[in-house]
């Protein structure tokens, strides 16, 4: 009989590990040689030098050999000019997507990389444990999408596993902290914070522990792109700063630059480790050379604090994820029970400090490197038994008694399953029963009686006629109170549609898998198709497309798509059309995604800026600043990712993720009649205009002229604006007449200034919370975020103003111009005196950031202060 595994697929490092109670011949002797280590109810597999981990890294030599895990990983220092042979290493980073990795001497995909770190993994538990391991559960970071699930999938099918599940990596760590943890611990219900800060991806999530349900994960946040792996090219960049005479401008894609990356990469990684120890280090390496084949003697002191100056904006975006996660699952920060501390990188000092500041407690750090294989392991233990013609469900013992069920397959010597018979028998021989298995082979004994012994052990035979083909022994521990952990695996995304009125959510965050759902599309035009982009999180990820439909269904016909999210992250899809009775073809298209160049990055970038700045003013108030900062912010990380020009996949993803944010932001929909504001404002905007040119006239006629001429071309083209139904060509009209028109209200005395309508006021209004909206995101971004949780605050505010300006009735412009002014004094001001007093205090942030030159901390005057 074969073992299922739990296998912890990492970046940098990858783990195998078995259920306590797997059929090991000798297991106990293995544990004392430590082969195998004991870890909370899993034994992980130990490597030739008993270490329980390894590296994922992978090198093929010049015959095709194979090398991986540490051996692999060496390579990378000694790789020389000569042979580019440097391993393939953090490839898991970019699964689902098309780069190439060299390995050696020879070039793999994620998947082929990955499929080699499995296969070893695999040969080596089979060497120490001396049965076939065949199936496995693979872990997956929460975060990430589909297709690189599916990957992992496919990467344990080509290395001769088949992939039971994958299992999301925080998960996995819940399950096995809830194993490692005392039992007193769990007697009650808890919350706890998983904080898992591994190579490459940063996990959180909150879980809620019940000792009668078992743990739930409540929510998810994280980010797929930052972990050690991040650090160790920060110190990188850091030291090519401090060795301005080499030219270490190095380009991944170039494979003679991505050699010496790689040896630099070593190097900075030991740094790191030793900076976890130590206070101060040196990076010391003889032996490389820069591009211009220089050779280079490094040896530069470098102090943790240098270090921690490095990531320190990295490890407070993990904290402010986890706010999302709490604030997500609707849990405040002293309701969390624990904080447990997951992935290497969690050892770095600062992490454990950082979160123990702003938590107001300490965190646990809990086997980090071992923590998810065991978890993936335990996860293993609940997977059915499966020898020859007999697959036995894993039992779950209630007090005195179990069921105990399974399933006869037929094949060889057995043409249908239910012409055998399954025979239980207990160890005692107190007990035999035969049960006949149905059509589908399944088959139950209930309520098999327990004895109060340790262990009952029992054996379930297959007998075909009158012979025994196959047989399982095994063994129930009566009235073991661990819960088993929930079956399926959960969605850490909501998925959503896209429908013309944008992203419609179908499966929210923290689904169950297996799951059902259905939404309804309409046809847009004749014999139609329909297609319709798939979102996770923020990524498109694919596409739904209904074909074949009948070819007479009349526009507008409704169509009900149902998908289905299978275990292991397959998705079917089926269309019906109620009305006709009909049925299209429905399928899901998950390609790769494809990382572009440098320059198409680049170009992206600039479409993304342009794209928000127009956006930013032909949007409502309220979804600029519901998004405003998150999108700054976002931009500001994507030019940071272009100038080091060190990780495409990384910044395409960011770049995705800001795409859909911004589609997030609507300008009214396209189509004449649904532009805003309508023409009649715009017409009344330029007759205002006209008549203060009248007024300005007879203070400065010339002045006066050269606006009375410009007004003609503004209403020529504000209509071709309007008539065209582009909003954002629609909104620069409008804006250039309002401007105009408070250009001219500038130039008149005070005395000659008509007064201002209630509308005019309430535009003013929101112009000038907007104003201060922009400060403080800009404030927030230039601290680096220092002053996250005052400027979120101010944000927050600002939004709920501007629903209170929205909320005036302007029907009746008296009582509206009182309200808004009203609003101003009560609201407005004191916001503006708020930010002004804040800007101060982070000014001196500011300046320590960006040194020399002027601070623009300073909001804009505002338009309202003289009413
Ligand atoms: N003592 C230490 N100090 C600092 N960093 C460390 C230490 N030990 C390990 N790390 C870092 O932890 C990372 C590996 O952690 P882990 O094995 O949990 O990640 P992984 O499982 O490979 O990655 P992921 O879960 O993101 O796929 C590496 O970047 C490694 O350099
Ligand atoms: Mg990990």
């Amino acid at each position: 009989m074969s073992i299922v595994a739990g296998i912890d697929l990492g970046t940098t490092n990858s783990c195998i590990a078995v259920p306590a109670n797997a059929d090991i011949p000798g297991k106990q002797r293995l544990i004392e040689e430590r082969w195998l280590r004991e870890v909370g109810d899993a034994l992980v597999i130990t490597n030739p030098d008993k270490s329980p981990t390894t590296p994922s890294a992978v090198w093929v030599g010049p015959d095709g050999t194979v090398e991986v895990g540490l051996r692999a990983k060496n390579k990378a220092r000694v790789a020389t000019a000569e042979t580019d042979t440097k391993p393939a290493m953090f490839f898991k980073r970019d699964m689902g997507t098309d780069q190439l990795f060299t390995a050696g001497h020879a070039t793999l995909t994620p998947v082929e990389a990955s499929a080699e770190i499995l296969r070893h993994l695999k040969a080596r538990a089979e060497e120490v444990l001396g049965v076939p391991v065949e199936r496995a559960i693979i872990t997956v970071p929460a975060f990430f999408e589909v297709t690189a699930k599916n990957e992992t999938t496919e990467a344990g099918r080509k290395a001769g596993l088949e992939v039971v599940e994958t299992l999301i990596e925080p998960v996995a760590a819940a399950l096995a902290y809830s194993r490692m943890s005392s039992s007193e611990a769990l007697e009650n219900q808890q919350t706890f914070l998983v904080y898992d800060l591994g190579g490459g991806t940063f996990d959180t999530s909150v879980v809620t522990w019940d000792p009668e349900v078992g743990f739930e994960n409540r929510s998810f946040h994280g980010d797929r792109y930052l972990g050690g792996y991040d650090f160790d090219r920060a110190i990188v960049s850091w030291l090519a700063r401090r060795l301005p005479h080499h030219d270490l401008d190095l380009d991944p894609d170039v494979p003679a630059d991505a050699r010496i990356l790689s040896q630099l990469l070593s190097t900075a990684e030991q740094t790191k480790h030793e900076l976890t120890q130590f206070t101060e280090t040196d990076i010391v390496n003889q032996h490389l050379a820069d591009r211009t084949g220089e050779p280079m003697s490094i040896h530069e002191p470098i102090s943790r604090a240098d270090f921690e100056a490095l990531i320190e904006s990295a490890v407070k975006d993990t904290v402010s994820h986890c706010d999302q996660t709490l604030e997500q699952a609707r849990i405040t920060k002293d309701q969390l029970n624990e904080i447990v501390m997951v992935g290497g990188s969690s050892r770095m000092p600062v992490v454990g400090q950082v979160l123990s500041d702003h938590f107001g407690r300490s965190a646990r750090i809990l086997n980090p490197d071992l923590c998810v294989a065991v978890g993936a392991a335990l996860k293993a233990a609940t997977v059915a038994r499966r020898s020859g013609y007999l697959e036995l469900d894993h039992p779950e013992p209630m007090p005195g008694a179990t069921d105990i069920g399974g399933r006869v397959m037929a094949g060889g010597r057995l043409a249908a399953p239910s012409t055998a018979k399954v025979v239980l028998t207990s160890d005692d021989g107190a007990l035999s029963r035969t049960e006949s298995p149905d059509d589908s082979g399944r088959f139950l004994f209930e309520d098999v009686p327990l004895q109060d012994a340790d262990e009952n052990g029992f054996t379930v035979q297959v007998i075909a006629d009158g012979a025994e083909i196959d047989a399982q022994q095994f063994s129930v521990e009566p009235g073991s109170e661990a819960v088993p952990p929930p079956s399926g695996d959960v969605l850490a995304h909501d998925f959503s549609v896209e429908l013309v009125d944008g992203l419609h959510t179908v499966v929210e965050v923290g689904t169950m898998l297996p799951y059902r759902t259905q939404f309804r599309l309409e046809t847009a035009s004749r014999g139609a198709e329909l297609r319709v982009r798939l979102f996770e999180g923020m990524v498109p990820v694919g596409e739904v497309d209904v074909e074949n439909l009948p070819p007479d269904l009349p526009v507008g016909t409704a169509v009900e798509v149902t998908l289905e999210f299978e275990l292991g992250w397959t998705i079917q899809a089926e269309a019906r059309i109620p009305k006709a009775d009909a049925a299209g073809q429905a399928t899901i298209r998950i390609p790769q995604r494809q990382v572009p160049s440098w320059e198409e990055l680049r170009r992206k970038r600039h479409e993304l800026r342009t794209g928000w700045e127009e956006r930013r003013s032909a949007a409502a108030p309220a979804d600029v600043l519901r998004v405003g900062a998150q999108v700054d912010r976002q931009l500001d990380e994507i030019d940071t990712l272009i100038d080091e020009g060190q990780d495409r996949t990384k910044t395409h993803h960011k770049v995705v993720e800001a795409e859909t944010l911004l589609q997030g932001v609507p300008v009214a929909s396209s189509g004449v009649g649904a532009l805003s504001p309508p023409l009649e404002e715009f017409e009344d905007l330029l007759r205002d205009t006209e008549q203060l040119v009248d007024r300005l006239a007879q203070y400065d006629a010339a002045e006066a002229e050269r606006h009375r001429a410009a007004i003609p071309g503004m209403r020529s083209s504000g209509r071709a604006a309007y008539e065209s139904g582009d909003q954002l060509a629609w909104q620069r009209a409008v804006d250039a007449a309002r401007s105009r028109g408070a250009a001219i209200y500038q130039k008149l005395p005070q005395d000659a200034k008509p007064r201002a309508s209630a509308a005019d006021l309430q535009g003013l209004l929101l112009q000038e919370i907007q104003q201060i909206a922009e400060t403080i995101s800009d404030a927030d971004s230039r601290t680096g975020g220092q002053h996250r949780a005052a400027a979120e605050g101010h944000i927050s505010e600002a939004q709920s103003i501007v629903n209170e300006v929205l909320a005036v009735d302007m029907r009746d412009d008296q009582r509206a111009t009182q309200q808004l002014a009203g609003i101003y004094r009560a609201s407005v001001a004191p916001l503006r005196a708020r930010v002004e007093q804040w800007l101060d205090e982070v000014r001196t942030v500011v300046a320590a950031r960006e040194s020399g030159g002027g601070i623009g901390l300073t909001l804009p005057k505002s338009s309202m202060g003289g009413r």
